[in-house]
């Protein structure tokens, strides 16, 4: 099923000079880029963003990291897009996440580099979370006949 899914680049690949290193692997693997921004995030976003870990002992912290710096929002589009780029990126502590992943080659904790939706329903909600519908691009890329076949 061809899907779309939302990834943040984080502030530490910003600070890291590794925003390039981490899109070109999206671009490589055969996705689609329908949307790309970057934007500094407020608290309001933050705590909708990452309502799920709002009594996390963590929460203060990983807010005050998040609005650091600015984060590159993408969305991607593909088949089973929301699994292979979570794939992509990698579980959450760097230094045990596979080697070949955005994760497991460039992190070594859970300041991670990349956040990714994980799941379809979530994905959904992500993207209208960060993008309007005129900031998402319908188009036909030459590659994908030999990316897809026929
Ligand atoms: S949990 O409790 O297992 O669900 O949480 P976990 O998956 O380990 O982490 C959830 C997200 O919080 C980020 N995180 C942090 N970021 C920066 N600094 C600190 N100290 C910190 N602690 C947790 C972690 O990278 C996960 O981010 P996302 O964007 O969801 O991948």
């Amino acid at each position: 099923m061809i899907e779309q899914t939302l990834v943040l680049i984080k502030p530490d690949a910003l600070q890291r000079n590794l925003i390039g290193e981490i899109i070109v692997r999206f671009e490589k693997k055969g996705l689609k880029i329908a949307g790309l921004k970057m934007l500094h995030l407020s608290d309001v976003i933050l705590e909708e963003h990452y309502a799920h870990h709002k009594h996390k002992p963590f929460f203060a912290q990983l807010k005050e990291f998040m609005c650091s710096a600015p984060v590159v929002a993408i969305v991607l589009e593909g088949l089973n897009s929301v699994e292979a780029v979570r794939r992509l990126v990698g579980p959450t502590y760097g230094s045990t996440a596979d080697v070949g992943s955005i994760r497991g080659d460039l992190a070594m904790t859970n300041i991670n580099l990349a956040h990714a939706a994980d799941s379809v329903e979530e994905a959904k909600k992500e993207i209208e979370r960060f993008f309007t519908k005129d900031e998402l691009f319908a188009y036909k890329k030459i590659d994908e006949d030999l990316i897809y076949g026929d």
